[in-house]
């Protein structure tokens, strides 16, 4: 192929497969190599500053590199611009590169490669050739973590739904994830909870009785009550919390018990979420046998210092209100762990054991500073290599549509399995009503299948299609609206398209739709509208490297929302079934094929499903 001539880095990956050209990256790539040709190998790891265009007769992207090395380099914009162009060398990828105003570059695609890449694209339904990352990396995302014997609440849905798409982005990416939940399952209001569960159900424990507690909620509440309100129970639950982590076989086996039972709760949720069977329980007590051995590792890092009596790690910065150093806690004084120190046993484990090269924490903001600390005294005890990137991946809050926290009317928790199970019906009653107002017969486990597929994606893509950093108020209606930004409109999207290939099959036979797929490097782009759609298409391999290395689901929800106005001026505007030509024909149904595999794919990556029909 022509672009063999620049045969490095990107270039020669992308000649390795049919995987399409990782654009944005590869240019970046290009204009870095040309400063420091110019400039001098000090500008190796320089920002290009390449750019979606912003307006599309600008072309395809834009480069402002040289207006902040302006003032370093102490010469014109201008000429610095013209420097890099002169050394550019694009021809088989770009027109001719423009430099305006004080100088900034102007890139657009050039037709042939446009038409090679979408053929590309075209030719893989499954991944529309994304190409894999190189190198690829051992990934570990930390999400969902709920708590045993508590309620599982809207934070623990948030992580849920951000980080089984994050690890599919990046799987999809070749990397290798590892799914885990760190559940919270050890620490010391075991010991009430295993008291009273002693009192509550000695049939269950002696195993003569099944063990019916299914509402561990309510009862975590009475131990609750129970340790606050008796002395005495207060005193033999701190002995039982001793026996536990002796190993006490007995409260184990009552500790297994409630960890099973909180499980079989959790699992119902992510069996209707339907989030990724890998998911791994690993819990905090997996950490357990470790503990001691951070402590030693801080010790010997001479990181330590008792502070009242407990064993503290002080770091620069950190400070409370009245403007006092403030620790990290990792022992107390009674000898108990922290919170952080199982998240430092975690990290050598994670870096350790298992060869984490990356490693994602998907929990509420509020977690930033004991993340921040956690990471940073992981560096400095030497249990994190520089090589490993560790990441909070933080985000908001879930509010209630008066943008208050988030609550049942009558004030209490809402149960995550009425909140997904209250969408599905709406979304069931909606469906209803329109097979009815069309006259439409459907069975039943078409109507269950679709009230499913869309109450659930719309809970899902309502909380991914948001910066996840900002709050979001929880609202059925506008999760459900068939307009505007949501899962049901981008599930119409796509059915929508399957429609009118199915159309297509029925008058042209059913190999239409293959030859199309076939004969796409004939692909037409001269109507206004089939160009953008061609060019908005082309940028996925951008948006989903973007995603893998910000984090940010919602760029993807931007992408696919976009894609589907651009289908829908392309549709109006350009014939299919009334195509002047066999071959314009082909090339709008190739086109109709992509739009439909993109948007599956992405939707996908959100951890949504698609439908044929709705
Ligand atoms: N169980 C915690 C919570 O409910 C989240 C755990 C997050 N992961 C971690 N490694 N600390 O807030």
């Amino acid at each position: 192929s022509k672009l063999v001539k620049d045969a490095e880095g990107a270039t020669a990956q992308y000649h390795a497969g049919e995987s399409t050209l990782d654009t944005a990256a590869w240019l970046s790539e290009r204009v870095r190599s040309a400063l420091v040709e110019a400039y001098g190998p000090e500008y190796a790891d320089a920002d290009p500053m390449l750019v979606p265009a912003s307006r599309p007769e600008f072309g395809d992207y834009q480069c402002n590199v040289a207006m902040p090395l302006g003032k370093s380099l102490k010469s014109k914009p201008r000429d610095i611009a013209e420097n890099i162009v002169a050394r550019l060398r694009l021809e088989d990828v770009c027109e001719p590169i423009e430099i305006a105003g004080p100088g900034f570059l102007n890139i657009k695609l050039r037709m042939p490669f446009m038409q090679e890449q979408l053929r590309r694209m075209i030719a893989d339904e499954a991944r529309c050739a994304v190409p894999l990352a190189v190198p690829t990396q051992r990934v570990i995302v930390d999400y969902s973590s709920p708590n045993i014997a508590k309620e599982m609440h809207v934070g623990h849905l948030r992580s849920t739904i951000i980080g089984d798409s994050l690890s599919k982005v990046l799987e999809f990416r070749g990397h290798s994830v590892l799914r885990l939940n760190h559940v919270g399952d050890w620490g010391t209001q075991f010991g009430m909870l295993i008291l009273h569960l002693k009192d509550k159900a000695p049939g269950a424990l002696a195993g003569t009785d099944e063990l019916d507690i299914s509402d561990l909620v309510t009862f975590y509440k009475e131990a609750k009550v129970r340790f606050d309100a008796d002395a005495e129970f207060q005193t033999s639950a701190r002995a039982e919390v001793v026996k536990l982590q002796a190993g006490a076989e007995d409260s184990l086996k009552a500790w297994r018990m409630l960890c099973t039972q909180s499980e079989k709760a959790f699992n119902e949720v992510y069996g209707l979420l339907g989030v990724d069977k890998r998911l791994e329980t690993r819990g905090e007590s997996f950490y357990n046998p470790r503990l001691g051995r951070v402590i030693e590792t801080l010790r010997e890092a001479s990181l330590l210092r008792e502070s009242e009596g407990a064993q503290c790690v002080f770091l620069d910065g950190y400070v409370n209100r009245e403007g006092e150093p403030q620790p990290m806690i990792v022992q107390k004084s009674d000898g108990g762990f922290m919170y952080s120190t199982t998240d430092l046993a975690a990290l050598a484990h994670r870096v350790g054991d298992e060869r984490a090269e990356r490693i994602l924490y998907v929990t509420d903001a509020g977690q930033s500073q004991h993340f921040e600390q956690v990471f940073a005294i992981g560096r400095l005890a030497s249990i994190v290599p520089s090589t490993v990137s560790l990441e909070h991946v933080p985000f908001g809050l879930v509010l209630g549509e008066d943008g208050k926290k988030f609550k049942t009317r009558s004030g209490e928790t809402v149960k995550l399995m009425d909140l997904l199970s209250e969408a599905v019906r709406r979304a069931h009653t909606d469906l209803s009503s329109r097979i009815t107002a069309e006259g439409r017969t459907e069975d039943a486990d078409f109507v269950e299948l679709v009230s499913r597929t869309v109450g659930i994606g719309a809970v899902k893509y309502a909380d991914l299609a948001m910066n996840r950093n900002s709050n979001y108020r929880f609202e059925y209606d506008k999760m459900l609206a068939l307009n505007g930004n949501t899962a049901p409109f981008m599930l119409y999207a796509y059915a929508r398209i399957r429609g009118i290939q199915r159309r297509a099959a029925e008058k042209l036979g059913a190999g239409a739709l293959d030859t199309a797929r076939l004969q796409a490097s004939e692909i037409m782009l001269d109507a206004p509208a089939e160009l953008a759609l061609a060019r908005h298409l082309l940028k996925l391999a951008d948006v989903v490297r973007e995603v893998e290395s910000e984090l940010l689901p919602s760029k993807l929800c931007e992408y696919i929302f976009e894609l589907s106005g651009k289908f829908n001026q392309f549709y109006e505007s350009c014939p299919v079934m009334q195509a002047e030509s066999a071959q314009l024909q082909r090339s709008r149904l190739a086109l109709c094929g992509l739009s439909a595999s993109v948007l599956k794919t992405s939707l996908g990556l959100l951890g949504i499903d698609t439908l044929e029909r709705l």
